[in-house]
């Protein structure tokens, strides 16, 4: 085991070669197969980029229609799902759900348990994914309401049907207004994927074991959804909550993140591999001015987070750790202004980046990638003889 070099949370570890994502933490560059992320952000839509990770190349106008049809014709899921639903008490967390709902397609199609899936099957389960995590993540929500579910209207666009899902009665008619439409798809072409994170890292490795496709995608969700990780958008706004109900005073919570012999951390800040801006941070934010502007919410909770930024930015603690705002801290403002409760911004992230797991699992499998397994350096006791249990 001499040869065998750890390096606790990966931080130096190449897992893979790649050829989805390019990530250049000390620029500030964000990149979806060679496209950046403010092009895509500002010009693209969610189902397009999606197809763009998961097939490497922007779809012509027919690519495209075939794609978002396909998505269209599977929002429905399985009426039995519903059974499944009602078994979990209202205070169940989302994205426990979520996770479930989506383990559980490894029932409703079992044969997504075969490894040797041909491509068109594997193509329709990526189809399937991609066109039911919405109905669940809304039927999640209604089932913490205590409300009947929605079923999908396949009339309206990934967000518009998404946002009807959650927010309107069976039979009332919804519009979603243009300006959310937008804000949403933006916000899950900005998560749509970021190369080899912790729960993209878990879709790979539960992959590379050849579990199907809906356990591995389930099992990222459950990593995603730590505080450390995509957890933390729903901890920025109970942190910033809790400034405001203290008196607003973010110099004090600074100084809380400073202490080491204090557990908090300036939830939102600092990442794994941005050394500069997160560049989806600095679009997040702006887009939040323009929702709440548009919306015409005053938010007092984003004035907290803009002190908070600023004093951080100049204080000599978070320079010489180059901690800058990550995605997850302007976001949940914006979910919030849509009307999207603090414990469904978890499944917010998890929506958006779906096809960046899907592009990541189908990689792995096409670059037949071996099982993952890493080493250890075995620490605990030597050999010793065993004791009967009156001896001890
Ligand atoms: N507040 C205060 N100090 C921090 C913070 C923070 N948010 N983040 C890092 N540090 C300090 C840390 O204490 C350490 O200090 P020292 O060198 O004195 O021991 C130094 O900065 C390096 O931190 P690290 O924990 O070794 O860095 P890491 O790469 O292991 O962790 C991180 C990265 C994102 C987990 C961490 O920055 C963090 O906990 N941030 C808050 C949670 C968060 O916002 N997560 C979302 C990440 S982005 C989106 C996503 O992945 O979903």
């Amino acid at each position: 085991s001499g040869l065998i070099t750890i390096d606790p949370g990966f931080k130096n570890t190449g897992s893979t070669k790649s050829a989805i994502t390019f990530l250049d933490g000390e620029k500030g560059i964000l990149r979806y197969r060679g496209y950046n992320i403010e092009d895509l952000a500002e010009n693209s839509n969610f189902l397009e980029v999606s197809y763009l990770l998961i097939n490497g190349e922007l779809p012509t106008t027919d690519q495209y229609n075939d794609f978002s049809d396909r998505i269209t014709k599977h929002t429905l899921v399985h009426e039995d799902i519903k059974k499944i639903l009602d078994g979990f008490p209202s205070v169940a967390h989302p994205m426990g759900v979520l996770s479930s709902l989506i383990c559980s397609l490894t029932a409703f199609y079992p044969n997504s348990l075969d490894p040797n899936n041909t491509d068109e099957e594997i193509q329709l389960s990526m189809v399937r994914l991609l066109a039911k995590m919405p109905t669940f993540a809304a039927w999640a929500y209604k089932n913490k309401m205590g409300h009947p579910v929605n079923y999908p209207d396949n009339s309206l666009d990934y967000c518009g049907n998404f946002m009807k899902m959650m927010f309107s009665l069976p039979s009332e008619k919804y519009e979603i207004d243009p300006v959310i439409s937008k804000a949403l798809d933006k916000l899950l072409i900005l998560h749509a994927d970021h190369e080899q994170n912790c729960s993209t890292s878990t879709v790979r490795i539960v992959g590379s074991s050849q579990a199907s496709i809906y356990a591995s995608i389930s099992a990222g969700i459950n990593a995603l959804w730590g505080p450390l990780h995509g957890g933390a958008n729903q901890s920025v706004i109970e942190m910033l909550e809790a400034i405001k109900a203290d008196g607003g005073d973010s110099k004090k919570y600074l100084e809380k993140a400073k202490d080491k012999n204090d557990p908090f951390r300036l939830m939102g800040f600092g990442h794994r591999v941005y050394k500069n801006f997160d560049p989806r941070a600095k679009i997040i934010k702006k887009a939040a001015d323009d929702v709440l502007e548009k919306l015409g919410i005053n938010d007092p909770v984003l004035d907290i987070a803009k002190e908070l930024e600023s004093a951080a930015l100049s204080d000599q603690y978070f320079v010489d750790r180059k901690l800058y705002p990550n995605v997850d801290f302007y976001s949940g403002i914006i979910y919030r202004a849509l009307g999207i409760p603090t414990d469904m911004f978890t499944v917010m992230f998890a929506l958006g980046r779906l096809p960046g797991w899907i592009a990541q699992w189908k990689e792995m499998r096409e670059n037949n990638e071996p099982i993952g397994r890493p080493r250890q350096v075995y620490v605990g006791e030597t050999e010793r003889d065993f004791v009967a249990i009156d001896k001890r």
